[in-house]
Protein backbone atom coordinates (compact mmCIF):
# COMPACT_ATOMS: atom_id res chain seq x y z
CA UNK A 1 0.00 0.00 0.00
CA UNK A 2 1.23 3.45 -0.74
CA UNK A 3 2.46 5.69 2.13
CA UNK A 4 -0.15 8.25 3.55
CA UNK A 5 1.03 11.42 3.63
CA UNK A 6 -0.59 14.72 4.04
CA UNK A 7 -0.26 18.19 2.59
CA UNK A 8 -2.28 21.49 3.81
CA UNK A 9 -3.96 23.41 1.11
CA UNK A 10 -5.26 26.96 0.66
CA UNK A 11 -8.56 26.40 -0.08
CA UNK A 12 -8.85 30.09 -1.35
CA UNK A 13 -5.77 29.93 -3.89
CA UNK A 14 -4.77 26.25 -4.12
CA UNK A 15 -1.10 26.79 -2.58
CA UNK A 16 -0.03 23.56 -1.46
CA UNK A 17 2.60 23.26 2.06
CA UNK A 18 3.67 20.60 4.20
CA UNK A 19 3.13 21.95 6.95
CA UNK A 20 0.43 24.10 8.69
CA UNK A 21 0.09 27.71 8.37
CA UNK A 22 -2.53 29.66 10.59
CA UNK A 23 -2.27 32.43 7.59
CA UNK A 24 -1.60 31.52 3.80
CA UNK A 25 1.98 32.61 2.80
CA UNK A 26 0.67 33.14 -0.76
CA UNK A 27 -2.76 34.65 -0.73
CA UNK A 28 -2.66 35.82 3.13
CA UNK A 29 -5.97 34.41 3.86
CA UNK A 30 -6.31 33.92 7.81
CA UNK A 31 -7.69 29.68 8.79
CA UNK A 32 -7.55 28.94 4.78
CA UNK A 33 -5.03 25.75 5.69
CA UNK A 34 -6.96 22.49 5.17
CA UNK A 35 -4.96 18.89 5.47
CA UNK A 36 -5.82 16.51 2.77
CA UNK A 37 -4.68 13.30 2.70
CA UNK A 38 -2.28 12.29 -0.35
CA UNK A 39 -0.88 8.87 -1.23
CA UNK A 40 2.30 8.63 -2.40
CA UNK A 41 1.31 7.76 -5.83
CA UNK A 42 -0.70 10.55 -5.90
CA UNK A 43 0.35 13.98 -7.12
CA UNK A 44 -1.32 15.69 -9.54
CA UNK A 45 0.64 13.54 -12.45
CA UNK A 46 -2.11 10.18 -11.37
CA UNK A 47 -4.26 12.18 -14.06
CA UNK A 48 -2.28 10.95 -17.07
CA UNK A 49 -1.31 13.30 -19.36
CA UNK A 50 -1.14 12.24 -23.06
CA UNK A 51 2.30 13.94 -24.88
CA UNK A 52 0.78 15.29 -28.41
CA UNK A 53 3.13 16.68 -30.62
CA UNK A 54 1.79 19.67 -32.17
CA UNK A 55 3.54 22.00 -34.48
CA UNK A 56 3.97 25.90 -33.87
CA UNK A 57 1.66 27.88 -36.70
CA UNK A 58 1.95 31.48 -38.25
CA UNK A 59 -0.76 33.74 -36.77
CA UNK A 60 -1.69 35.02 -39.62
CA UNK A 61 -2.90 31.77 -41.06
CA UNK A 62 -5.52 31.00 -37.84
CA UNK A 63 -8.87 31.36 -39.01
CA UNK A 64 -11.18 32.50 -36.78
CA UNK A 65 -14.49 32.24 -39.40
CA UNK A 66 -15.17 29.18 -37.84
CA UNK A 67 -15.64 30.08 -33.85
CA UNK A 68 -19.29 28.15 -33.97
CA UNK A 69 -21.81 29.70 -31.22
CA UNK A 70 -24.69 28.55 -30.11
CA UNK A 71 -27.45 30.80 -29.10
CA UNK A 72 -29.58 29.72 -26.16
CA UNK A 73 -32.20 32.35 -26.98
CA UNK A 74 -32.54 33.40 -23.73
CA UNK A 75 -31.11 36.81 -24.81
CA UNK A 76 -29.91 37.99 -20.93
CA UNK A 77 -27.31 34.78 -20.95
CA UNK A 78 -26.41 35.15 -24.80
CA UNK A 79 -25.10 38.62 -23.75
CA UNK A 80 -23.16 38.20 -20.95
CA UNK A 81 -21.61 35.40 -22.50
CA UNK A 82 -20.52 37.83 -25.52
CA UNK A 83 -23.31 35.99 -27.86
CA UNK A 84 -23.90 32.87 -27.26
CA UNK A 85 -21.86 29.67 -26.22
CA UNK A 86 -18.35 28.90 -28.18
CA UNK A 87 -17.85 25.61 -29.33
CA UNK A 88 -15.74 24.26 -27.10
CA UNK A 89 -15.21 26.48 -24.51
CA UNK A 90 -15.83 25.62 -20.72
CA UNK A 91 -17.75 27.84 -18.46
CA UNK A 92 -17.95 28.14 -14.87
CA UNK A 93 -21.21 29.38 -13.34
CA UNK A 94 -21.03 29.86 -9.50
CA UNK A 95 -23.42 31.24 -7.26
CA UNK A 96 -24.93 30.70 -3.52
CA UNK A 97 -27.18 27.39 -2.80
CA UNK A 98 -30.68 28.03 -4.66
CA UNK A 99 -30.35 30.88 -6.44
CA UNK A 100 -31.13 29.40 -9.43
CA UNK A 101 -28.21 27.81 -11.31
CA UNK A 102 -29.31 24.23 -11.95
CA UNK A 103 -32.78 25.75 -13.39
CA UNK A 104 -31.20 28.08 -15.53
CA UNK A 105 -29.06 25.30 -16.69
CA UNK A 106 -32.06 23.27 -17.27
CA UNK A 107 -33.60 26.42 -19.35
CA UNK A 108 -30.41 26.12 -21.38
CA UNK A 109 -31.28 22.68 -22.28
CA UNK A 110 -34.46 23.34 -23.09
CA UNK A 111 -33.79 25.80 -25.07
CA UNK A 112 -30.75 23.80 -27.02
CA UNK A 113 -31.94 20.11 -26.58
CA UNK A 114 -34.32 21.00 -30.05
CA UNK A 115 -31.19 20.59 -32.23
CA UNK A 116 -28.35 19.30 -29.89
CA UNK A 117 -28.14 16.36 -27.59
CA UNK A 118 -26.99 17.69 -23.93
CA UNK A 119 -26.05 15.39 -21.33
CA UNK A 120 -27.02 16.69 -18.08
CA UNK A 121 -24.76 15.05 -15.38
CA UNK A 122 -25.78 15.40 -11.96
CA UNK A 123 -24.42 14.59 -8.22
CA UNK A 124 -26.41 16.19 -6.25
CA UNK A 125 -30.24 15.35 -7.33
CA UNK A 126 -31.79 12.15 -8.12
CA UNK A 127 -32.93 11.39 -11.66
CA UNK A 128 -36.71 11.81 -10.22
CA UNK A 129 -35.89 15.29 -8.78
CA UNK A 130 -34.51 16.01 -12.49
CA UNK A 131 -37.28 14.73 -13.89
CA UNK A 132 -40.04 16.85 -11.94
CA UNK A 133 -37.89 19.95 -12.17
CA UNK A 134 -37.55 19.19 -15.52
CA UNK A 135 -41.17 18.46 -16.17
CA UNK A 136 -42.01 21.55 -14.26
CA UNK A 137 -39.37 23.69 -16.57
CA UNK A 138 -41.29 22.29 -19.52
CA UNK A 139 -37.68 20.96 -20.78
CA UNK A 140 -38.26 17.43 -21.28
CA UNK A 141 -37.26 16.27 -24.27
CA UNK A 142 -35.27 12.94 -26.06
CA UNK A 143 -32.22 14.43 -26.63
CA UNK A 144 -31.55 15.51 -22.88
CA UNK A 145 -29.40 12.57 -21.38
CA UNK A 146 -29.64 12.46 -17.53
CA UNK A 147 -26.34 11.11 -16.00
CA UNK A 148 -26.69 10.61 -12.10
CA UNK A 149 -23.05 9.97 -11.11
CA UNK A 150 -20.08 11.46 -8.82
CA UNK A 151 -16.73 9.52 -10.84
CA UNK A 152 -15.33 12.29 -13.19
CA UNK A 153 -13.38 9.44 -15.11
CA UNK A 154 -16.77 7.58 -14.94
CA UNK A 155 -18.04 10.96 -16.59
CA UNK A 156 -15.43 11.62 -18.66
CA UNK A 157 -15.95 7.45 -20.30
CA UNK A 158 -19.28 8.47 -20.67
CA UNK A 159 -18.86 11.74 -23.29
CA UNK A 160 -16.15 9.72 -25.00
CA UNK A 161 -19.05 7.20 -25.86
CA UNK A 162 -22.00 9.04 -26.14
CA UNK A 163 -20.20 12.19 -27.60
CA UNK A 164 -22.80 15.11 -26.62
CA UNK A 165 -22.86 18.55 -28.00
CA UNK A 166 -23.24 19.88 -24.39
CA UNK A 167 -22.40 18.63 -21.41
CA UNK A 168 -23.84 20.37 -17.88
CA UNK A 169 -21.71 19.28 -14.82
CA UNK A 170 -23.89 20.11 -11.73
CA UNK A 171 -21.67 20.58 -9.45
CA UNK A 172 -17.78 20.37 -9.26
CA UNK A 173 -17.75 19.85 -5.72
CA UNK A 174 -19.24 16.63 -5.60
CA UNK A 175 -17.31 14.85 -8.43
CA UNK A 176 -14.31 13.37 -7.33
CA UNK A 177 -11.41 10.78 -9.06
CA UNK A 178 -11.25 7.88 -6.76
CA UNK A 179 -7.20 7.38 -7.12
CA UNK A 180 -6.81 10.78 -5.39
CA UNK A 181 -7.77 10.57 -1.49
CA UNK A 182 -8.57 13.42 -0.75
CA UNK A 183 -12.39 14.30 -0.60
CA UNK A 184 -14.81 15.43 -2.68
CA UNK A 185 -15.32 19.63 -2.48
CA UNK A 186 -11.21 20.24 -1.66
CA UNK A 187 -9.25 22.16 -3.88
CA UNK A 188 -7.13 18.81 -4.80
CA UNK A 189 -10.35 17.55 -6.30
CA UNK A 190 -11.83 20.03 -7.62
CA UNK A 191 -8.79 21.01 -9.45
CA UNK A 192 -8.08 17.26 -10.87
CA UNK A 193 -11.60 16.89 -11.54
CA UNK A 194 -11.73 20.30 -13.36
CA UNK A 195 -8.85 19.74 -15.23
CA UNK A 196 -9.88 16.26 -16.65
CA UNK A 197 -13.25 16.28 -17.67
CA UNK A 198 -11.70 20.01 -19.22
CA UNK A 199 -8.90 17.79 -21.50
CA UNK A 200 -12.20 14.76 -22.25
CA UNK A 201 -14.08 17.89 -23.33
CA UNK A 202 -11.80 19.98 -25.00
CA UNK A 203 -10.59 17.05 -26.90
CA UNK A 204 -14.21 16.40 -28.57
CA UNK A 205 -14.86 20.31 -28.76
CA UNK A 206 -17.47 19.86 -26.72
CA UNK A 207 -18.75 22.97 -24.69
CA UNK A 208 -19.14 22.50 -21.01
CA UNK A 209 -20.95 24.08 -17.96
CA UNK A 210 -19.60 23.32 -14.55
CA UNK A 211 -21.75 24.52 -11.08
CA UNK A 212 -19.58 25.72 -8.42
CA UNK A 213 -21.06 26.71 -4.98
CA UNK A 214 -19.72 29.24 -3.63
CA UNK A 215 -18.03 29.60 -0.24
CA UNK A 216 -18.66 32.07 2.58
CA UNK A 217 -16.56 34.51 1.66
CA UNK A 218 -18.60 34.42 -1.80
CA UNK A 219 -15.82 32.52 -4.13
CA UNK A 220 -15.84 29.60 -5.92
CA UNK A 221 -13.53 26.79 -3.56
CA UNK A 222 -9.84 27.15 -5.05
CA UNK A 223 -11.21 29.91 -7.19
CA UNK A 224 -8.23 31.62 -8.59
CA UNK A 225 -7.08 27.55 -9.63
CA UNK A 226 -10.53 27.15 -11.76
CA UNK A 227 -10.41 30.84 -12.78
CA UNK A 228 -7.37 29.75 -14.68
CA UNK A 229 -8.38 26.79 -16.53
CA UNK A 230 -11.89 27.66 -17.59
CA UNK A 231 -12.78 30.33 -20.39
CA UNK A 232 -15.71 32.06 -18.59
CA UNK A 233 -16.83 32.26 -15.23
CA UNK A 234 -19.83 33.81 -14.47
CA UNK A 235 -21.74 34.68 -11.06
CA UNK A 236 -25.04 34.65 -9.90
CA UNK A 237 -25.67 37.29 -7.15
CA UNK A 238 -29.21 38.22 -5.68
CA UNK A 239 -30.80 38.31 -2.90
CA UNK A 240 -32.46 35.22 -2.18
CA UNK A 241 -35.27 37.06 -0.54
CA UNK A 242 -35.97 39.07 -3.59
CA UNK A 243 -37.02 37.19 -6.71
CA UNK A 244 -34.38 38.75 -8.88
CA UNK A 245 -31.41 37.56 -9.73
CA UNK A 246 -28.25 39.07 -11.46
CA UNK A 247 -25.62 37.26 -14.06
CA UNK A 248 -22.45 39.08 -14.28
CA UNK A 249 -19.02 37.47 -16.09
CA UNK A 250 -15.96 37.92 -14.00
CA UNK A 251 -14.21 36.48 -16.89
CA UNK A 252 -14.76 35.63 -20.80
CA UNK A 253 -12.23 35.06 -23.04
CA UNK A 254 -14.87 35.58 -26.06
CA UNK A 255 -16.51 38.67 -25.04
CA UNK A 256 -16.85 41.70 -22.48
CA UNK A 257 -17.09 41.06 -18.79
CA UNK A 258 -19.10 44.44 -18.44
CA UNK A 259 -22.60 43.47 -19.52
CA UNK A 260 -25.39 41.68 -16.53
CA UNK A 261 -28.31 39.76 -17.06
CA UNK A 262 -30.91 40.43 -15.12
CA UNK A 263 -33.42 37.67 -14.40
CA UNK A 264 -36.38 36.98 -12.21
CA UNK A 265 -37.27 33.91 -10.26
CA UNK A 266 -40.81 32.64 -11.26
CA UNK A 267 -43.06 29.65 -11.08
CA UNK A 268 -41.75 28.22 -14.11
CA UNK A 269 -37.88 29.31 -13.58
CA UNK A 270 -36.35 32.21 -14.24
CA UNK A 271 -37.71 34.81 -16.83
CA UNK A 272 -35.33 37.35 -18.18
CA UNK A 273 -36.16 41.24 -17.17
CA UNK A 274 -35.63 43.18 -20.53
CA UNK A 275 -36.10 46.29 -19.06
CA UNK A 276 -34.51 45.96 -15.56
CA UNK A 277 -34.41 49.90 -15.03
CA UNK A 278 -38.26 49.80 -14.13
CA UNK A 279 -38.13 46.63 -12.63
CA UNK A 280 -35.33 48.87 -10.43
CA UNK A 281 -37.80 51.44 -9.99
CA UNK A 282 -41.03 49.76 -9.38
CA UNK A 283 -42.34 50.52 -5.72
CA UNK A 284 -40.12 53.55 -5.20
CA UNK A 285 -41.76 55.82 -2.47
CA UNK A 286 -43.08 59.09 -3.75
CA UNK A 287 -42.69 62.32 -2.06
CA UNK A 288 -40.17 61.52 1.13
CA UNK A 289 -36.96 62.48 2.11
CA UNK A 290 -33.80 60.41 1.24
CA UNK A 291 -33.77 58.88 -1.85
CA UNK A 292 -32.42 59.94 -4.97
CA UNK A 293 -32.37 58.02 -8.24
CA UNK A 294 -28.86 56.87 -9.72
CA UNK A 295 -27.63 55.75 -13.12
CA UNK A 296 -24.79 53.18 -13.95
CA UNK A 297 -23.37 51.68 -17.08
CA UNK A 298 -23.43 47.86 -16.81
CA UNK A 299 -21.72 47.25 -19.88
CA UNK A 300 -23.07 49.03 -23.01
CA UNK A 301 -26.36 49.45 -21.00
CA UNK A 302 -27.88 51.99 -18.78
CA UNK A 303 -29.52 50.95 -15.54
CA UNK A 304 -31.47 53.33 -13.43
CA UNK A 305 -31.72 52.36 -9.63
CA UNK A 306 -32.72 54.05 -6.42
CA UNK A 307 -30.48 54.74 -3.62
CA UNK A 308 -32.04 55.36 -0.11
CA UNK A 309 -29.49 57.35 2.38
CA UNK A 310 -31.05 57.74 6.11
CA UNK A 311 -29.00 60.57 8.46
CA UNK A 312 -30.21 60.06 12.28
CA UNK A 313 -28.95 61.74 15.00
CA UNK A 314 -26.58 59.26 16.98
CA UNK A 315 -27.10 58.42 20.12
CA UNK A 316 -23.46 57.92 21.48
CA UNK A 317 -20.31 59.76 20.48
CA UNK A 318 -19.41 57.23 17.48
CA UNK A 319 -21.30 57.63 14.81
CA UNK A 320 -21.97 54.34 12.75
CA UNK A 321 -21.59 54.61 8.66
CA UNK A 322 -23.40 51.34 7.12
CA UNK A 323 -23.27 50.86 3.07
CA UNK A 324 -25.35 48.30 1.32
CA UNK A 325 -24.55 48.33 -2.46
CA UNK A 326 -22.16 51.10 -2.83
CA UNK A 327 -18.47 51.22 -1.62
CA UNK A 328 -17.96 52.31 2.51
CA UNK A 329 -14.98 53.83 1.81
CA UNK A 330 -16.30 55.97 -1.11
CA UNK A 331 -19.40 57.13 1.14
CA UNK A 332 -17.16 58.19 3.71
CA UNK A 333 -15.10 60.10 0.97
CA UNK A 334 -18.75 61.70 0.28
CA UNK A 335 -19.45 62.51 3.42
CA UNK A 336 -16.02 64.55 3.85
CA UNK A 337 -16.75 66.44 1.17
CA UNK A 338 -19.96 66.71 2.07
CA UNK A 339 -19.09 68.32 5.47
CA UNK A 340 -15.87 70.14 4.26
CA UNK A 341 -16.78 71.78 0.72
CA UNK A 342 -20.41 71.99 1.21
CA UNK A 343 -21.22 72.64 4.38
CA UNK A 344 -23.55 69.72 5.50
CA UNK A 345 -23.10 68.19 8.73
CA UNK A 346 -22.91 64.68 9.61
CA UNK A 347 -20.43 64.32 12.66
CA UNK A 348 -23.04 63.81 15.09
CA UNK A 349 -25.25 61.75 13.05
CA UNK A 350 -25.92 58.20 12.23
CA UNK A 351 -25.31 57.56 7.91
CA UNK A 352 -26.59 54.96 6.01
CA UNK A 353 -26.60 53.91 2.54
CA UNK A 354 -28.55 51.38 0.39
CA UNK A 355 -28.97 50.60 -3.09
CA UNK A 356 -32.42 49.00 -3.43
CA UNK A 357 -32.92 45.72 -5.80
CA UNK A 358 -29.26 44.53 -4.91
CA UNK A 359 -27.46 46.43 -7.49
CA UNK A 360 -24.05 47.36 -6.67
CA UNK A 361 -23.41 50.85 -8.02
CA UNK A 362 -19.30 50.82 -8.44
CA UNK A 363 -19.02 53.82 -10.69
CA UNK A 364 -18.21 56.82 -9.75
CA UNK A 365 -21.16 58.71 -11.71
CA UNK A 366 -22.90 57.61 -9.09
CA UNK A 367 -21.83 59.47 -6.48
CA UNK A 368 -24.16 62.45 -6.74
CA UNK A 369 -27.40 60.43 -6.41
CA UNK A 370 -25.42 59.11 -2.93
CA UNK A 371 -24.46 62.56 -1.88
CA UNK A 372 -28.12 63.99 -2.84
CA UNK A 373 -29.84 61.04 -1.01
CA UNK A 374 -27.72 61.90 2.06
CA UNK A 375 -28.73 65.71 2.12
CA UNK A 376 -32.45 65.11 1.30
CA UNK A 377 -32.62 63.35 4.17
CA UNK A 378 -30.66 65.31 6.18
CA UNK A 379 -32.31 68.43 5.42
CA UNK A 380 -35.63 66.46 5.37
CA UNK A 381 -36.42 68.15 2.03
CA UNK A 382 -37.64 65.26 -0.66
CA UNK A 383 -35.89 64.96 -3.70
CA UNK A 384 -38.77 65.57 -6.81
CA UNK A 385 -40.11 62.60 -8.10
CA UNK A 386 -39.13 63.37 -11.47
CA UNK A 387 -35.64 64.47 -11.13
CA UNK A 388 -32.28 62.24 -11.23
CA UNK A 389 -29.12 62.75 -11.31
CA UNK A 390 -25.60 61.61 -12.34
CA UNK A 391 -21.90 62.88 -11.64
CA UNK A 392 -18.68 62.08 -9.71
CA UNK A 393 -18.23 63.92 -6.85
CA UNK A 394 -14.68 65.63 -6.82
CA UNK A 395 -12.37 66.03 -3.38
CA UNK A 396 -13.01 69.82 -4.09
CA UNK A 397 -16.99 69.06 -4.25
CA UNK A 398 -16.98 69.82 -7.63
CA UNK A 399 -18.76 67.79 -10.38
CA UNK A 400 -16.89 65.86 -12.87
CA UNK A 401 -18.01 64.75 -16.46
CA UNK A 402 -19.18 61.26 -17.32
CA UNK A 403 -18.84 59.11 -19.51
CA UNK A 404 -21.96 57.73 -21.87
CA UNK A 405 -24.33 60.58 -20.44
CA UNK A 406 -26.24 60.88 -23.56
CA UNK A 407 -27.14 56.88 -23.07
CA UNK A 408 -28.20 58.04 -19.47
CA UNK A 409 -30.14 61.29 -20.41
CA UNK A 410 -31.59 58.87 -22.78
CA UNK A 411 -32.89 55.95 -20.53
CA UNK A 412 -33.88 58.12 -17.85
CA UNK A 413 -36.08 59.92 -20.66
CA UNK A 414 -37.40 56.78 -21.27
CA UNK A 415 -38.41 56.26 -18.19
CA UNK A 416 -40.44 58.94 -17.32
CA UNK A 417 -37.65 61.66 -15.94
CA UNK A 418 -37.88 64.93 -17.49
CA UNK A 419 -35.64 66.75 -14.62
CA UNK A 420 -32.14 65.37 -15.15
CA UNK A 421 -29.15 66.84 -13.60
CA UNK A 422 -26.14 66.27 -14.91
CA UNK A 423 -22.42 67.82 -14.73
CA UNK A 424 -21.70 70.79 -16.26
CA UNK A 425 -19.29 70.12 -18.20
CA UNK A 426 -21.53 66.81 -19.84
CA UNK A 427 -23.70 69.62 -20.99
CA UNK A 428 -22.14 70.80 -24.29
CA UNK A 429 -22.47 67.04 -25.48
CA UNK A 430 -25.28 66.22 -24.36
CA UNK A 431 -29.26 66.97 -26.33
CA UNK A 432 -31.80 66.92 -24.91
CA UNK A 433 -34.87 64.83 -25.73
CA UNK A 434 -38.19 66.23 -26.28
CA UNK A 435 -40.01 67.77 -23.01
CA UNK A 436 -37.11 67.07 -21.01
CA UNK A 437 -35.19 69.77 -18.62
CA UNK A 438 -31.51 69.34 -18.64
CA UNK A 439 -29.68 71.26 -15.74
CA UNK A 440 -26.09 71.54 -15.95
CA UNK A 441 -24.25 72.04 -12.47
CA UNK A 442 -20.73 72.96 -10.97
CA UNK A 443 -21.23 72.15 -7.65
CA UNK A 444 -23.18 70.10 -4.67
CA UNK A 445 -24.84 72.80 -3.14
CA UNK A 446 -26.19 73.90 -6.99
CA UNK A 447 -26.88 70.13 -7.61
CA UNK A 448 -29.25 69.96 -4.54
CA UNK A 449 -31.13 73.03 -5.60
CA UNK A 450 -31.72 71.72 -8.78
CA UNK A 451 -33.21 68.71 -7.40
CA UNK A 452 -35.87 69.95 -4.31
P1 LIG B 1 -31.82 25.92 -8.01
O1 LIG B 1 -31.73 26.10 -9.48
O2 LIG B 1 -32.09 24.56 -7.50
O3 LIG B 1 -30.59 26.53 -7.28
P2 LIG B 1 -29.07 26.04 -7.25
O4 LIG B 1 -28.89 25.00 -8.27
O5 LIG B 1 -28.33 27.33 -7.56
O6 LIG B 1 -28.78 25.60 -5.87
O7 LIG B 1 -32.93 26.96 -7.53
C1 LIG B 1 -33.87 26.54 -6.70
C2 LIG B 1 -34.71 27.65 -6.14
O8 LIG B 1 -35.51 28.27 -7.11
C3 LIG B 1 -35.62 27.03 -5.15
O9 LIG B 1 -35.60 27.81 -3.98
C4 LIG B 1 -36.94 27.00 -5.83
C5 LIG B 1 -36.86 28.09 -6.83
N1 LIG B 1 -37.58 27.81 -8.07
C6 LIG B 1 -38.68 28.58 -8.43
O10 LIG B 1 -39.07 29.49 -7.71
N2 LIG B 1 -39.32 28.32 -9.62
C7 LIG B 1 -38.93 27.32 -10.45
O11 LIG B 1 -39.54 27.11 -11.50
C8 LIG B 1 -37.80 26.53 -10.06
C9 LIG B 1 -37.32 25.39 -10.92
C10 LIG B 1 -37.16 26.80 -8.88
MG1 LIG C 1 -28.51 22.96 -7.90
Amino acid sequence: MAKVKSVFVCSECGYESPKWYGKCPSCGNWNTMNEEVVSKADNSSVVKRQAVYTKPVSITEISTTDEHRYITGISELDRVLGGGIVKGSLILLGGDPGIGKSTILLQICRQLTKELKILYVSGEESKRQLKLRAARLNAENDNLLVLTETDAQVVAEVIREDKPDMVMIDSIQTMSISELSSSPGSVTQVRECTNYLMRVAKGLDIPMFIVGHVNKEGSIAGPKVLEHIVDAVLYFEGDKQMSYRILRAVKNRFGSTNEIGVFQMSESGLEEVQNPSMMLLSGRPKNVSGTCVACTMEGTRPILAEVQGLVSASPFGNPRRMSTGFDYSRMSLIVAVLEKRAGYYFSNTDVYINVIGGLRLDEPATDLAVAMALISSLKDTPVADNAIAFGEIGLAGEIRSVSHAQERVNEASRLGFNRIVIPYNNLKNVKAPADVQLIGVRNIREAFDALT
